[in-house]
């Protein structure tokens, strides 16, 4: 096993991108309250690099934190942590303060003897024996134990069993991933249960991080910086948390009305079809496959998570044999219910992914939706009114007139004191202006 992992984390290795202080600073802001008093331990952090511990120390009064705890993995040579518990001068730029940091915490010697720590006042130092700092290790899981709330950018390769750790040791977390990682199984069944969910400030474009020297030129979105450093986009990130923030408790203004053509069901799985999350029907009460990216925009005490709309997620109703098409044209390959995906009847067959073998009708494939539902839909009646309001421009009066006819059903008694009042109040307008 151990040894399992340090493989995982050799290829991990490749994982050396640096998030830029802009962002976390971004992130970080809208938490401020909750990391009073607390332990926070960044466990892919190299002090010397990473912007995640320069943030801490140099925002470790305003945080109030009680503790900072870093780790970092090494691949070949032993690794340390560094602790800080406050109240050294760490006012300066990212190199001073690092600089002042690793003395006050005797790295230097730390790292030639390799033996038990000695303390500093203020920071303190310790050589971690076991895996070279691999986040998994026993000494970073006792770590782990101590603290309260984890932030990072993980290695992406080791994503699922970062989270996975987070979740076994019961722990806060704040950490950058992919957006892709939405649809691993294990990721996805945290967020159906409301145990992670996206942060607040990425929800769409790329983030610029620095990479080591030896990475390759080519990639693009490749920049050098000012004084030599390489720096690359990368599209898709996301934060990824547990922590609470105002937003996502707003609901999502929906505009949009149901029209069964505008809204096709998929043909094995009782739910309609979105392309766009901001095209949600706001009066639509059943099933709905919506993009990955509605994530961005989720309020659970809005919409539902249902499934992921990918086979092994959700019980497909049919299961059609169909002929595999490339660019709308023949393979002459089968598959099962479209390769295990949501799917729909084809409006353009020229681009359509597959052909029912038995009745010949041509399918788009509708990859990684999730199959959400409205927990408050609009009514029939509070369509209407919204309609009157926007679409109508009608006289006030007359709105407040069929309105309260509107309500008759609900409220009898109101009604007809509604109704007949604003009747008066009509016939006196009339008589008035006329
Ligand atoms: C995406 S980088 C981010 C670095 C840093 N957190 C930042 O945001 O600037 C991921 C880091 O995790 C480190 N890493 C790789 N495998 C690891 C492991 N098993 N345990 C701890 N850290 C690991 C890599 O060396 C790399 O520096």
């Amino acid at each position: 096993m151990a040894s399992k992992n340090f493989d995982n984390a050799k290829k991990a290795k490749a994982d050396e991108f640096y998030t830029q202080l802009s962002d976390i600073e971004k992130e970080l802001k809208n938490y401020k309250a909750q990391f009073k008093n607390k332990v926070v331990f960044c466990n892919c952090d190299d002090p010397e690099t990473s912007n995640f511990y320069y943030y801490f120390v140099s925002n470790f009064d305003e945080l109030k934190l009680k503790k900072l705890i870093t780790t970092h993995f090494e691949l070949d040579k032993p690794s340390y942590k560094l602790e800080y518990y406050g109240g050294a001068d760490v006012k300066g730029d990212k190199e001073t303060v690092i600089k002042r940091a690793i003395k006050l915490g005797q790295k230097t010697k730390l790292k030639q003897n390799f033996q038990q720590g000695s303390q500093a006042d203020l920071f303190e130092v310790e050589p971690i024996r076991s895996y070279s700092g691999d986040f998994r290790s026993p000494e970073c899981i006792e770590l782990l134990k101590l603290s309260d709330i984890v932030v990072t950018n993980p290695p992406f390769s080791l994503f699922r069993e970062f989270v996975s750790q987070l979740i076994e040791y019961k722990k806060k977390y704040l950490i950058i991933g992919n957006v892709n990682a939405i649809t691993y199984k294990e990721i996805f069944k945290l967020i159906k249960e409301n145990k992670i969910w996206l942060g607040q400030s990425i929800h769409s474009g790329d983030r610029e991080f620095q990479v080591p020297e030896s990475y390759p030129l080519k990639a693009a979105g490749f920049r050098i910086g000012p004084n030599g450093e390489h720096y690359i986009r990368i599209k898709g990130v996301r934060w990824f948390t547990n922590l609470d923030y105002t937003e996502r408790h707003e609901d999502l203004i929906l505009y949009k009305n149901y029209d069964e053509n505008e809204y096709p069901n998929f043909d094995n799985y009782d739910a309609i079809n979105i392309d766009v999350t901001k095209d949600i029907p706001m009066d639509y009460a059943g099933n709905m496959g919506v993009p990955i990216t509605f994530l961005d925009k989720y309020n659970p005490e809005q919409f539902e998570i249902i499934a992921l709309g990918i086979v092994g997620s959700v019980e497909f109703s049919c299961n059609k044999e169909m002929e595999i098409l490339k660019d709308g044209k023949p393979t002459g390959k089968t598959t099962m219910n479209a390769k295990g995906t949501l799917y729909i009847k084809s409006k353009d067959k020229t681009k359509a992914a597959f052909r029912n073998v038995k009745t010949g009708e041509y399918y788009d494939s509708i990859y990684a939706r999730i199959l959400i539902r409205n927990l408050k839909p609009v009514h029939n009646i509070q369509r209407k009114i919204f309609s009157y309001c926007i679409n109508d421009s009608i006289p006030l009066i007359i709105f407040i007139n069929k309105l309260s006819l509107e309500l008759w059903p609900y409220i009898e008694f109101a009604t007809i004191a509604i109704n007949t009042f604003f009747l008066i109040i009509n016939i006196i307008f009339y008589k008035v202006f006329n």
